[in-house]
């Protein structure tokens, strides 16, 4: 690729030959097998290498020297469009090009979505989801000794957020810590009813998140929490199903580039946005090589340029040592190998075949003059040093057995030409904002079952009471009572928690003392509580002669029970489903839907009182009792089907 004349080189893409002698390039498919490094200051054309190397792996593609996958990652955010635009035409054209930029084309990933699965699959797919995502919670613990006592922790909780879902997100995981922080054990009956039941081991997993609050958790909720409130990270990482098929990306063909950089979201998230990015690549690349054996698994380009930004993610280190077997290759490139540790260094260098120096420092030279070859420091040294910009050495390290090959030197070829117009990228990018711009920040499972849970109270007009202030209500409709006669009739073992409850509704304007000055004055309902909760206009339910009385009776049946009731809103609202009266059952704590039919709806109409009595499910009520004066309601719930019939009780009076 280095000495090609220019009116050659649309020609030349994707002949890279193996011969110093035909002048050109060196590296050939099986290369990338292998990993490439890549160091040089900036300015000396990494980039542009990397630009180069592209080209080539897209004209394989084509002509099927070599299937493969390229995945471009651009931190700095001012090389992407060049990686799209110098594709030809025509593979763009066949949308094998994607391009994600969390502005540009507004992508969504949920790093812990299952991907696609059949039914019998799932046990084993939740467990290897589950033990990637460990892989992420260690990254996040530094692989700190709070980890190792935290991890069987870490994988109850996980195997149970994925016990009824096949994608919770991070403000999920985020949501159930903190209700698990703030009430502990009284929250276990709302996340059981969002996750659903948990084994003795999850249990003891929820209950230690509020038991450990020290340190232990901090980690986890630091890095959780910045994807629960940037608003960028949430956008791109907490919604529930994502944009992004990564099995898709890493078919052969597929050409991709990555633009998260600070030119599209806050500095100190960069890392983190890489990290989940990287991650959830890696966990597509070892779910394919569970699904696919060795011989189908095409190679996976992955190209981090600047990889300083991500030198510390301890994945780096497993990619750099299994990926070979799993058909990914990394070209890892930076400025300066100061960037990185020695440890770093020694890692990537005795696990990438094929290493390029280009114009570096004093120190950088001696660094790989020493890698390369200890006998010949000295000179290695004095000719990497002397390197000018575009001006490279490649060393490709022999197969075992072989002769090690002497570093050749060579000079960078101009980068690609731009093949994709201007208006052709506006286009492709408004193409790739349509497919990847739909991702949906939804809200919190368990905020979602509180919410379909209150549907009912969208029912009432009233303020529903709770338990004990109902009881209260109803035992002062006949006639004031002190405190001390309340105590003794009501489900309470001590008098404070009446006088806690009393207080609250006499600052609600529900109960007033007769007595005020007086401690033992006896408490009575406000006139205000009376016409609110006991005085319906029961005519609101229904015209015909009957209602009135029978609703009336319906109502006092209920309060007779101990049960909260109310005339349901009978505001018309189109396309909205009422009920007639609402009822609350605090034994169960179940709200009830109450259908008053009468005799003439049940005869002209047994549609309608169909529908009723199967309409309620939908509007969040638990039950349904359906009350008519014609024994023909009977006939109707007797032709429902066995689903239906389940919570309808139909009463003939
Ligand atoms: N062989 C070359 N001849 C002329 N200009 C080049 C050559 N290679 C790269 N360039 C240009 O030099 C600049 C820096 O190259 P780049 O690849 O971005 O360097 P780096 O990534 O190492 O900072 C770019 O504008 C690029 O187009
Ligand atoms: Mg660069």
């Amino acid at each position: 690729m280095a000495t090609v004349r220019k009116k050659d080189r649309r020609r030349q893409w994707g002949e890279m030959s193996r011969s110093k002698d035909a002048g050109a390039a060196v590296i050939s498919p099986t290369d990338f097998a292998n990993h490439l490094y890549v160091v040089g200051a900036s300015g000396s054309g990494k980039t542009s290498l990397i630009r180069l190397l592209a080209k080539h792996l897209e004209a394989w593609n084509r002509n099927g020297v070599f299937r493969n996958a390229f995945i471009y990652v651009d931190p700095k955010g001012d090389d992407s469009y060049k990686f799209v635009r110098q594709c030809d035409p025509g593979t763009v054209g066949r949308g094998l090009v994607h391009f994600l930029d969390p502005q540009q084309t507004k992508f969504s990933i949920n790093p812990l979505e299952l991907p696609a699965y059949q039914e019998n699959e799932r046990e084993e797919l939740v467990s290897r989801y589950v033990g990637y995502f460990m892989k992420t919670i260690e990254e996040w613990y530094q692989q700190s000794a709070t980890f190792v006592q935290m991890e069987r922790i870490f994988r109850a909780l996980l195997f149970y957020v994925y016990m009824e879902h096949d994608s919770p997100t991070f403000l999920d995981i985020h949501d159930m810590i903190l209700k698990m922080q703030e009430s502990g054990h009284d929250a276990l009956p709302q996340i059981a009813g969002t996750f659903g039941t948990p084994n003795r081991e999850m249990e003891q997993a929820l209950l230690s998140i509020a038991a450990l609050k020290g340190d232990a958790f901090v980690p986890l909720l630091n890095r959780i929490e910045q994807f629960a409130t940037d608003p960028v990270l949430k956008r791109m990482f907490s919604v529930r199903r994502g944009t992004v098929n990564f099995r898709e990306l890493i078919k052969p063909g597929t050409y991709t580039v990555v633009r998260i950089s600070p030119l599209n979201m806050p500095h100190h998230v960069q890392p983190l946005a890489m990290q989940a990015f990287i991650l959830k690549l890696w966990f597509a690349i070892q779910e394919r090589a569970n699904r696919l054996p060795g011989e189908g698994r095409t190679q996976v380009v992955l190209a981090l340029d600047e990889f300083q930004i991500v030198k510390d993610l301890q994945v780096l280190q497993l990619m750099l040592e299994q990926a070979r077997s799993l058909g990914l290759g990394l070209v890892l490139s930076h400025q300066t190998t100061e960037q990185i540790s020695d440890t770093q260094l020694g890692l990537i260098t005795g696990n990438s075949g094929t290493q390029l120096v280009g114009k570096v420092n004093g120190k950088d030279a001696v660094r790989m003059a020493q890698i390369w070859d200890p006998q010949f420091k000295g000179e290695l040294t004095r000719l990497l040093a002397s390197q000018e910009y575009f001006h490279w050495s490649i060393r490709e390290k022999a197969p075992p057995g072989k002769e090690q090959p002497l570093p050749v030197q060579f000079w960078l070829g101009a980068p690609p030409d731009l093949q994709v117009s201007a208006a052709a990228y506006d286009t492709f990018l408004a193409a790739q904002l349509a497919r990847y711009g739909r991702g949906i920040v939804e809200d919190t499972m368990v905020r979602q079952t509180i919410a379909a849970r209150n549907k009912w109270l969208e029912s009432i007009t009233v303020r529903f009471p709770a338990r004990m202030e109902w009881g209260i209500m109803v035992m002062l409709l006949g006639k004031p009572l002190q405190q001390v006669e309340m105590v003794s009739q009501l489900p309470v073992s001590n008098r404070s928690e009446v006088l806690d409850v009393l207080k609250k509704m006499q600052a609600d304007r529900l109960v007033r003392k007769t007595d005020p000055g007086n401690r033992l004055s006896k408490y009575e309902l406000t006139q205000e509580a009376r016409s609110a909760y006991f005085e319906p206009k029961f005519d609101e339910v229904g015209s015909a002669a009957e209602i009135e009385g029978l609703t009336r009776r319906v109502f006092n049946g209920y309060l007779k029970k101990a049960m909260f009731v109310a005339v349901a809103s009978q505001k018309v609202t189109k396309g909205r489903d009422r009920t007639d009266l609402v009822a609350y059952d605090y034994e169960d704590d179940t709200p009830i839907s109450v259908e008053i039919e009468s005799v003439v709806e049940v005869q002209s109409h047994p549609e309608h009182v169909r529908y009723n009595m199967v309409k309620w499910r939908d509007m969040g009520f638990g039950r349904c009792h359906v009350w008519s004066k014609s024994p023909k309601a009977r006939q109707i719930y007797d032709r429902l089907s066995d689903e239906e019939k389940r919570g309808v009780q139909v009463r003939v009076i």
